[in-house]
């Protein structure tokens, strides 16, 4: 497991714009909304562009602060980040000249050790602040870790920073995961596209931004092929080229709003969605009495009905692609407090992911958290608004949702958590007839 020493200097990180949303609740929502590209798709694919010296052109991406954190943290590496338009990025990496990624970076976005395996494998060095010190939290990095030294990689641990070299070349070789890891793939699958020779990855993880990530690395020239639901081979090259891409569609955001219909007995249909991406969720909606209608890029959700029929319960486990997506558990809870009877949770990806709980304890909804992974909510309950504090990004968007089916107003400190992550979240619900205001907290 990555060391966890405290760093070697104080660091304080910079103060952020703290922000509050106010949520008047017990309005349905109805209408038409479009769903953003992938948060988790679009952070890999800027990084994956650092495999080439070419320019590398995206649509579709999210406008949100992790993308400004990681365009922030290549720019600081030498890397041309343009932004021409809204949603657009393009990314040259001809003149790298810092190999370096500092604790900064890391602080910010956990998402920076992505820049682990490409850097490595094309400039044949880099020094990366690990992201699992003592003052982040517990967020451990072994298997990436693992997985470079398996492709030849020499890494040392000192003073909360890994100091990476490959002699020569990184060389193809077989990545074996103890459990599945989304990132451990990613890192480990860009890696690979320039070492020498062939390398199976295997468990690979099956979430659709990973194959995102493979379309685009195939279009820069790369050869890299599922040859198994979680078999992921690569065939090295010496160089890659410049591509284009589209960033696939955010499956969190599109479920996000897709239980806010249903928690506010709305009617709404999800445009631009990665239809097929989160048929997990969907299933359970469908299974609670939600009625659900896909297109070929949209999904309908209408809980009208919802008055007459309440919610039925459900029992949830979140798991690894295809399953229950970690992510969506928390807004899961939410409409779990809205469903007649008792609804099992068990959450097995992340320790801290059912904390947020109490929160939602407090805005009127009965649960029994047992441990770290297991908890019962017992529906239905009114909720109604309080003053609430968001600590991380979904919890964020979770208690948004909370705050909507609420009675009464809720006040919702720590906005800027939720602004990592989703575009634009108070206009899109303003737009479905929601009453939230965002304002600068102190004001
Ligand atoms: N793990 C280790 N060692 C490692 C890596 C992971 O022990 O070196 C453990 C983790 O602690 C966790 C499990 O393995 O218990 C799975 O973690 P994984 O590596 O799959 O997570 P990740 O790749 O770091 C991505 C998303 C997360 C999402 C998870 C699970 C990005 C940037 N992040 O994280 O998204 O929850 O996969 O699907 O892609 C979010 O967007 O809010 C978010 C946290």
């Amino acid at each position: 497991m990555a060391d966890a020493r405290p760093f070697h200097w104080e660091f304080t990180p910079e103060p952020v714009a703290r922000e509050v949303f106010r949520i008047e609740g017990g309005r349905p929502l109805h209408g038409t909304v479009a769903v953003s590209g992938s948060k988790n798709a679009d952070l890999k694919l800027l990084a994956a562009a650092t495999l080439t010296g070419e320019r590398c052109r995206f649509t579709n991406v999210p406008e949100i602060e992790d993308v400004r954190v990681m365009a922030d943290t290549l720019r600081d590496l030498g890397v041309v980040v343009d932004h021409p338009a809204p949603n657009v990025y393009e990314v040259a990496s001809g003149d790298v000249d810092w190999l370096f990624v500092p604790l900064e970076a890391a602080a910010k976005m956990r998402a920076s050790f992505i820049l682990l395996g490409p850097l490595l494998t094309r400039f044949g060095r880099v020094i990366i602040s690990n992201p699992g010190g003592d003052r982040i939290g517990r967020r451990p990095v072994n298997l990436h870790v693992d997985a470079m030294r398996a492709l030849g990689a020499e890494i040392e641990y000192r003073n909360g920073y890994y100091f990476a070299k490959a002699p020569g070349r990184l060389r193809g070789g077989r990545v074996t995961f103890p459990q599945i890891t989304v990132m451990g793939t990613e890192n480990a699958m860009l890696a690979a596209t320039l070492a020498v020779g062939h390398t199976v990855i295997e468990p690979a993880a099956e979430e659709p931004e990973v194959d995102d990530l493979i379309a685009f690395l195939v279009d820069m020239g790369a050869e890299v092929e599922r040859t198994a639901p979680n078999r992921i081979e690569i065939e090295g090259r010496r160089r890659l080229r410049g591509a284009q891409h589209t960033v696939v569609s955010d499956r969190i955001e599109a479920g996000t709003f897709a239980i806010a219909a249903a928690v506010t007995r709305g009617h709404v249909t999800l445009r631009n969605a990665p239809v097929g991406h989160f048929d997990a969720l969907l299933s359970i909606m469908t299974e609670m009495g939600v009625k659900i209608s896909r297109g070929s890029d949209t999904v309908e959700v209408d809980a009208t009905a919802a008055d007459l029929h309440p919610f039925k319960c459900a029992d949830i486990e979140t798991q690894p692609y295809p399953g229950l997506a970690t992510d969506l558990q928390p807004p899961t809870c939410v409409l779990l407090t809205q469903a007649d009877g008792a609804s099992h949770v068990t959450e097995t990806i992340f320790e801290d992911r059912l904390e947020w709980l109490g929160e939602l304890r407090r805005m009127g909804a009965t649960i029994e958290i047992a441990d770290k992974h297991h908890a019962t909510i017992h529906g239905p309950t009114r909720l109604h608004g309080v003053d609430v504090e968001i600590g991380d990004l979904r919890a964020g968007a979770s208690l948004i949702l909370a705050a909507l089916a609420a009675d009464g107003v809720t006040t919702i400190r720590g906005a800027h958590h939720v602004h990592r992550g989703y575009e634009k979240i108070d206009t899109k619900f303003l737009e479905l007839g929601a009453r939230i205001e965002r304002t600068a907290e102190g004001t």
